[in-house]
């Protein structure tokens, strides 16, 4: 039996809440492979930033580092300033293990009401493919003549030539292994004329050794209104670190909600551990009360399962899911985090 050394960080809020039904899950789906899930818990967040100060103290960034995989709930707590967990945290994590690909699936599952009229599980099934390291998440900027009427803030985004063609380069390997074949790249190019014109060059150079890829261009703007209505004609979507933050909460919003949707943040190169994550924060009005839905934490367990090379796993995960959102629409009536949970589990079992 082969064993996964999984680092999980439940985090603030709601993250514990549902991180335990996603371990729940993993471990009967991974144990129907052969697959043992070693974990060892790291309590990163709020309380530990309460109690020292700190937000990844040195030694567990390399403890983590040396774990296969990372599984975390969610970050940031309104007893803490906004950013400091958020960046001290989870996008530190993603620096520094590499994460250049954020791959968000935007899938309506059968039988799950989208708030779009006429719309149908063949309407929407994209990925997409946000960049993870660089944008105006980079860091670089800053204040000048704090506290003055003449305080200037800048928040610059970074595109490097290697960082923008790596992630390129992965899309086009998806949307050359999909059906449908295209590939849309979302940016601005109209007004952030310098980052906008070197992602469309990246991507025709790159798409030229993809000729079986369509390629198509939308401004970030317009592909907000095409997502709502129209998003049949997405596939697989790049685009840049925040659009690519904000179209995937549209997404998400799309297919059923926030708490359906998954993400892996992806280092393909596997020089530091990838690390699993639902697309939603830790919901500090929901915290405590049992009501979060864990599914988005399920399905980014069946993520990680696919990057590990245990496919079968992920798929049982997600026909669990499926089974489970259509009795849902059945009016099953409310359950708890943990009930949820149970269920998925037990519906994991049944397949095995
Ligand atoms: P949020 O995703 O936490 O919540 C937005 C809304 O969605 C809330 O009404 C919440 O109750 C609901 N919601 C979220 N997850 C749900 C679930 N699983 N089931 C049912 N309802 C769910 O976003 P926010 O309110 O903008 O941010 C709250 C905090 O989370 C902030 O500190 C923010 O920085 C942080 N955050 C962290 C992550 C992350 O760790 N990856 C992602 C987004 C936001
Ligand atoms: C997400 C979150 C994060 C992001 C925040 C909390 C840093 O919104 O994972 O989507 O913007 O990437
Ligand atoms: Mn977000």
């Amino acid at each position: 039996a082969r064993t996964v050394k999984l680092a999980v960080i439940p985090g603030d809020g709601i993250g514990p809440e549902v991180v335990a039904e996603g371990l729940k899950v993993l471990e009967v789906a991974a144990a129907q492979q052969d697959l043992a899930v070693e974990t060892t818990e790291y309590e990163l967040g709020a309380k530990l930033w309460h109690r020292t100060g700190e937000t990844l103290p040195e030694s567990v960034r390399t403890e983590l580092a040396g774990h296969e995989a990372l599984y975390l709930g969610a970050v940031g707590d309104p007893s803490v300033p906004s950013g400091v967990l958020e960046r001290g945290l989870l996008l530190r994590l993603r620096f520094d293990f590499d994460h250049y690909v954020n791959l968000r699936p935007v899938r309506l599952y059968p039988g799950v009401a989208s708030p779009l009229a006429g719309v149908g599980p063949e309407d929407i099934d994209m990925l997409v493919v946000r960049e993870g390291t660089e944008g105006p998440y980079a860091g670089a900027g800053g204040v000048l003549r704090k506290g003055t009427p003449h305080e200037v803030a800048t928040q610059d985004s970074v595109n490097t030539r290697f960082g923008v063609e790596r992630v390129v380069r992965y899309a086009f390997e998806k949307a050359a292994s999909r059906p449908r074949r295209k590939l849309t790249l979302v940016h601005k190019d109209n007004v952030l004329t310098f980052a906008g014109e070197l992602w469309q060059r990246v991507v025709r150079e790159v798409g030229s050794e993809y000729p079986q890829v369509a390629v198509d261009y939308c401004h970030v703007d317009a592909a907000s209104m095409f997502f709502v209505n129209q998003p049949a004609r997405f596939d697989v979507v790049v685009t840049d670190n925040l659009f690519g933050d904000i179209i995937t909460d549209i997404g998400a919003a799309i297919t059923g909600g926030i708490g359906l949707a998954a993400s892996g943040n992806i280092n393909p190169d596997n020089t530091f551990p990838s690390m699993f994550e639902p697309v939603h924060g830790s919901a500090p009005d929901i915290a405590g009360q049992g009501k979060a839905d864990p599914t988005a934490t399920v399905l980014s367990a069946a993520t990680m399962l696919d990057h590990l090379g245990v496919p079968e796993a992920a798929r049982r995960i997600e026909n669990a899911v499926a089974a489970d959102l259509k009795t849902r629409a059945q009016g099953g009536g409310s359950r708890s985090t943990a009930q949820v949970g149970d269920d998925l589990a037990a519906r994991v079992a049944e397949q095995g």
